[in-house]
């Protein structure tokens, strides 16, 4: 019986991603299923018992449905954030959990600038507005959404500060971004800021009202990272007190309704996130996955490996 791999996409691929995804799953003789927009997550636990690979998007890989798929061997998550995945319930199974970084960076790198442009343009209504070029732009983490945001900005004429403790000062300099050694050093010196970290436990709720309370007259945060990683209340704290502020994200906070009708010139999000909805991200990331897969069954190939 040849393998089974199963794409579970609540929001799918282009179709042409997933034309891809079936080439290379059945050119190497196994099996593809294919799960998307699925209605609950009854319907991704009741589709997994029989497969012993998962693509997935940022589908919820809980405990649940890890216990319902005794063949599961391997996760890769098509995109680059896992806090989708229950990472120690997969490693007490020994199921390798991999994502794709890089393969869609560049489309979500993109949309930065295109909430940058459509908030500084008050929202294309006629209004007057003001320019990104000679601004700041201030990257919150330094990866690979950072680095294509820092080659557009350069486009765009803007100077870009970045501070990542984990990136080394020397490559963000060779990229003509000047890295900084403080979070709070950032939010001080930029127009704007766009938030490229993970929700993980340090992250979670830490841009708070303290740290954008510091930033200029008329400046931006920008969010096509995470809803968690925002502070909701200090969120709201800071468009009520500081009505020169803007914030703009792909992610709308839980809080949106109520935000959009307060401060409806201050704030903007997305109908659905769509950082990475783009054609090509979709096939980089698909393929990739289905790559890594193949690498790993029939080489055992882990490089791509989050939960080692
Ligand atoms: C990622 O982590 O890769 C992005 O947030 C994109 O997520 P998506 O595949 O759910 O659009």
């Amino acid at each position: 019986m040849s393998r089974k791999i199963m794409v579970a996409t609540v929001k799918p691929f282009a179709p042409v991603a997933v034309d891809g995804i079936r080439k290379i799953v059945e050119g190497a003789g196994y099996e593809l299923k294919v799960l998307e927009k699925y209605p609950d997550q009854q319907a991704f636990i009741s589709a997994v018992p029989d497969v012993e690979a998962l693509i997935i998007r940022s589908d919820k890989v809980t405990r649940e449905v890890i216990e319902n798929a005794p063949n599961l061997k391997i996760i890769v998550r098509a995109g680059a954030g896992y806090d989708n995945v229950d990472l120690e319930a997969a490693s007490e199974k020994g199921i390798v959990v991999m994502n794709t970084p890089g393969q869609n960076s560049n489309a979500v790198a993109e949309l930065v600038f295109g909430l940058m442009v459509f908030m500084v343009r008050r929202g294309y209504s006629g209004k007057a507005g003001t320019e990104l070029k000679g601004k700041t732009l201030g990257l919150q983490a330094y990866g690979n959404v950072g680095r294509n945001v820092a080659r557009v900005a350069h486009g765009f004429g803007m100077d870009v500060l970045a501070y990542d403790p984990f990136v080394s000062e020397d490559s963000i300099r060779t990229d003509g971004v000047e890295p900084v050694d403080s979070v709070e050093a950032l939010y001080d010196r930029c127009d704007f800021v766009s938030l490229h970290i993970p929700a993980i436990k340090s992250t979670i709720k830490s841009i708070n009202f303290a740290l954008m309370s510091r930033m200029k007259e008329g400046a931006m945060v920008v969010n096509t990272a995470r809803k968690e990683v925002i502070d909701e209340d200090g969120l709201k704290k800071m468009l009520e007190k500081r009505t020169d502020f803007r914030y703009v994200s792909d992610i709308a906070p839980d809080c949106k309704d109520e935000l959009l009708s307060t401060y409806p010139d201050q704030v903007y999000f997305t109908a659905k996130k769509m950082g990475a909805q783009t054609l090509e991200a979709n096939v980089n990331a698909a393929l990739a996955a289905a790559n890594q897969i193949l690498g790993f069954f029939e080489k055992g190939d882990t490089a791509f490996q989050v939960n080692k």
